[in-house]
């Protein structure tokens, strides 16, 4: 070896070595796991775990963080009041709980709104939307109540029979918050008309069966949004909504709708299909959709996730389906350098992380990282801004 490439090789050790990355990993059977990725040279890396709280027990199947604080639902059953619980990330990434406040039955997602004063949750179980006050410190309390009722079933009856929100997303202006009503079809809006309330307004009308769960607003970074990409779990469909801001609402116009498989054929197995996750890449190239009981991967024996590459004007192109390393993938999160995806698959409780290209948006065809997670749901990473 010349001196010049044992040079090299320190260089590039010594740029590596403080690559040490911090993956939370929260399971539908109890706990909240801390976990450091480590990728070191020639793209091995390796995982351990840091620590592990059941603080929010039964069922942390959703998380979001929020500065140095890390919020998580505690998703109970329809007959017991849902949990949201704020935990500080210590400087050794434990969780430290601070607080927690209670709201509708079954909590799936929360949205963290003005500068970390407020706090939504949309519950799946109960049928409703919470919001609560934040002190920024981890303390909570309960503000608003949104509970909902259908008036007849939607069409695809075991699922539609009562409202489902699934999720709360915050848009780039920090005005309005939406929530994607799996039993409703429809994405119910809001207006953040004070640092503690929210105000319901017209909603966007989805399909009949069409079961939307998560959205994702485009482009990435601007002060507004121009589109709103939503993943309908029933349909398995992404329809692409054109966004205008007009006087105090949002307006949305259905412009597209694709398939999560592309022009495939969309396979047929004894679980219906359900698409969960949906994830644009950091620069807003590519978008992502996990599909689960698909099977189609890895002889077989994995689900996928989908790649479109988004152009300017967001119109979706399909380009591939990816492996998603397990069974069921509720859940993943990209890193912020666009050089690693989390996938859990709550399925066969597993906890996957591929490298991803970001020059061509493609994952790598197998995990590099394959380990056991039971109940593994929701993936994310902690990257604080410095
Ligand atoms: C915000 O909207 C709620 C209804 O959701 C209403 O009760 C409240 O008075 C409004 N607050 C302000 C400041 O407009
Ligand atoms: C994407 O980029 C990676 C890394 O450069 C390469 O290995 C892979 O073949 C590319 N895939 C496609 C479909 O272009």
């Amino acid at each position: 070896m010349s001196l010049r490439s044992i040079l090299k090789t320190i260089l590039l050790m010594a740029s590596t070595a403080s690559a040490a990355r911090t993956l939370f990993v929260g399971s539908a059977k109890g706990t909240i796991k801390t976990y450091e990725f480590d990728e070191t040279a020639n793209y091995q890396s390796s995982i351990k775990e840091l620590a592990s709280t059941s603080e929010s027990s039964p069922a942390p199947t959703w998380q979001t963080i929020f500065g140095n604080l890390l919020y998580s639902v505690s998703q109970t059953e329809v007959t017991a009041d849902g949990v949201v619980t704020a935990y500080q990330i210590g400087s050794d990434k434990k969780l430290i709980k601070k607080g927690s406040a209670r709201g509708i039955a079954g909590p799936v997602s929360i949205a963290v709104c003005k500068g970390g004063k407020l706090v939504i949750t949309a519950s799946y179980g109960g049928g409703g939307v919470d919001t609560f006050a934040a002190d920024g410190s981890g303390g909570l309390t309960h503000s608003q109540r949104f509970a909902y009722k259908l008036n007849k079933p939607g069409a695809v009856p075991d699922r539609q029979t009562e409202p489902h929100p699934h999720q709360a997303i915050m848009d780039p202006t920090g005005e309005y918050v939406i929530v994607p009503d799996l039993g409703a079809d429809q994405v119910r809006v809001y207006n953040v008309n004070s640092s503690t309330t929210i105000k319901e307004l017209e909603c966007i009308k989805t399909p009949p069966g069409f079961g939307p769960r998560h959205a994702v607003f485009y482009p990435v970074g601007n002060s507004k949004a121009t589109h709103l990409f939503v993943v309908g779990e029933l349909a398995n469909k992404i329809i692409t909504f054109k966004i205008s801001y007009d006087h105090g609402r949002l307006k949305a116009k259905k412009v597209a709708t694709v398939s999560t498989f592309g022009a495939q054929i969309v396979p047929t197995g004894p679980s219906a299909l359900s698409a969960a996750e949906i994830a644009l890449s950091p620069n807003g190239k590519y978008l992502y959709v996990s599909n689960r009981f698909d099977k189609t991967q890895a002889g077989k024996t994995q689900d996928s996730i989908a790649i479109f590459s988004v152009a300017s004007d967001a119109a979706l192109t399909f380009m591939q389906l990816s492996a998603s390393g397990g069974l069921e993938p509720r859940h993943f999160s990209i890193t912020r350098d666009g050089n690693w995806v989390a996938v859990a698959n709550v399925g066969n409780g597993n906890l996957g992380i591929f490298r991803r290209h970001p020059e061509n948006g493609t994952l790598s065809s197998s995990p590099v990282i394959s380990m056991p997670n039971d109940g593994a749901s929701c993936a994310l990473w902690y990257e604080p801004q410095n």
